[in-house]
Order: structure tokens, then C-alpha cells, then sequence
């Protein structure tokens, strides 16, 4: 009942041309069915990704956005003008933006809102740093930051939310969770959810990140609840994503 989502980010990587190959590689493709695919370029390649993309199987998505709908904010890209370029989706709250731009729980909601606000799918990043999986503070940590915004949105929103549970440690170090690990958490996750709505938490879809790739997703993607992945390094190579949407 839940559609698996392969999703792509390249954060501050790839090139034009880099576009136009997965554009190639995604059109005429033959992919497990049901299955979404969505690639999350830098914002300067959002109009060729539309374009390139069109006809493939790929969504497009963008990496962040800002709480507003226009003003003074130098630098600053808002949901409207996402949604202009046929953005679908929109990662919210991925710990580099937690950590290096000081995005916190506030924040990361009111992006979500600003996303929900003109028809873009939030895709909400959570995640424990070692240092907090050490001390055993993971689910603790982990359903903080889903409640925060979950639990402030009405029903019909929380049907429009994907979440992807990244522990912080294994982004990009090649340290992948074990899919036992990872499944433990998702389990933590939707049966928090449960808590409060069973229907939401069964058909809330939930993606594993963290150093996934070609030769790991099999099995990661063979959880329970684990519904799906966001891939960084391994998105930026066609092959290797490729191999991932094939596993899913
Ligand atoms: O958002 C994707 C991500 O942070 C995982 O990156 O390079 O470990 O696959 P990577």
C-alpha cells in the first residue's frame, strides 16, 4: 500500500550535463512497479532538469526552500518559485542544513508549511548524530524532531509528508546503519505515528539514507518499514542509482 521513493540528492554536486545523462538514462527505462523516482538538484539546474527530465521517469525536487513566499531574504529560494519549475518535492530539515546553516525544529516546521502551502511534498530529514547514538538517545532524538512537526500539522497535511530517517554518522562516510539498525528506528518512528493516528502511520512513507548505494540497498530496502531511499553520493552516478531504483 505504500509506494516506494527512490530520491537523488546531489546537494552541492553535478552539472548541466550530469542532468541530461540521468534524462537519458530515465527515459524508456523499465523499473519495478509501483515506484517513484525523484533526483533533487543544485537550483540552477532545476530548468533543464525539467526539461531533461520530462519524458524520463524522474520527479524533480529541490533541497531546500525559504519560509516565505518573497521579500528581502538575499540568496534565498521560495516554494512558489519551486513550484514554477514543476518542483514535487522538497527536502526539509536534512542535518547539513541543521548543522551548518543552524536550521532547528522551528524552522525546519515552517519550511514544511511553506511547502505545504503551494503543493510541494516535504520529504522531512531526521536523524541522531553518533555522539547522541552513543549516549542511547536515538529514538529519543529521532521522534523529537518528527513530533515537532508532525504533531503540528492537520490531518490532510500529514498524508502529503515522506520522512527519511539519516542517521548523521552515516552520511556520507561509507558507515552504512545496518538494516537492523535502520529498521529498528523506522519501526520507532511508525509506531509513534500510530500513537496518535494507525491508518496515517500505515500508509506513511518512510526512506533510509546514509551511505546507501548499489550494493547495500537490497537488503536495506527489504525492511519492513522501510519503504524507500535518499541516496546522496551513490545519486550522482547513473549506473549506480540506477542499480538502486532496480533493487527497490
Ligand atoms: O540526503 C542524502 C544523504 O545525506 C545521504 O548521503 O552520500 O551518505 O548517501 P550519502
Amino acid at each position: 500500500m505504500r509506494k516506494p521513493l527512490i530520491a537523488g540528492n546531489w546537494k552541492m554536486n553535478g552539472s548541466k550535463e550530469l542532468v541530461e545523462s540521468f534524462g537519458r538514462a530515465f527515459t524508456d527505462i523499465d523499473l519495478p512497479s509501483p515506484l517513484e523516482v525523484v533526483i533533487h538538484p543544485p537550483f540552477p539546474y532545476l530548468d533543464a532538469a525539467r526539461e531533461a527530465f520530462a519524458n524520463s521517469a524522474i520527479e524533480l525536487g529541490a533541497q531546500t526552500l525559504n519560509p516565505l513566499h518573497s521579500g528581502a531574504r538575499t540568496g534565498e529560494v521560495s516554494g512558489q518559485m519551486l513550484k514554477e519549475f514543476g518542483v514535487a518535492y522538497v527536502l526539509v530539515g536534512h542535518s547539513e542544513r541543521r548543522q551548518l546553516y543552524r536550521e532547528d525544529d522551528e524552522q525546519v516546521y515552517d519550511r514544511v508549511i511553506a511547502a505545504l502551502s503551494v503543493g510541494i511534498k516535504p520529504i522531512l530529514c531526521i536523524g541522531e548524530t553518533l555522539e547522541e547514538r552513543d549516549a542511547g538517545r536515538t529514538e529519543e532524538v529521532v521522534l523529537r524532531q518528527v513530533g515537532y512537526v508532525m504533531a503540528r500539522l492537520e490531518p490532510e497535511q500529514r498524508r502529503e509528508m515522506t520522512l527519511a530517517y539519516e542517521p548523521v554518522w552515516a552520511i556520507g562516510t561509507g558507515r552504512t546503519a545496518t538494516p537492523e539498525q535502520a529498521q529498528q528506528v523506522m519501526a520507532a518512528i511508525r509506531g509513534y505515528q500510530a500513537g496518535f493516528d494507525r491508518e496515517l502511520a500505515a500508509g506513511l512513507r518512510l526512506l533510509y539514507g546514509g551511505s546507501m548505494n548499489a550494493a547495500n540497498a537490497r537488503e536495506l530496502l527489504a525492511q519492513q518499514d522501510i519503504d524507500g531511499g535518499l541516496i546522496g553520493g551513490a545519486s550522482l552516478k547513473v549506473d549506480d542509482f540506477t542499480a538502486i531504483c532496480q533493487s527497490a
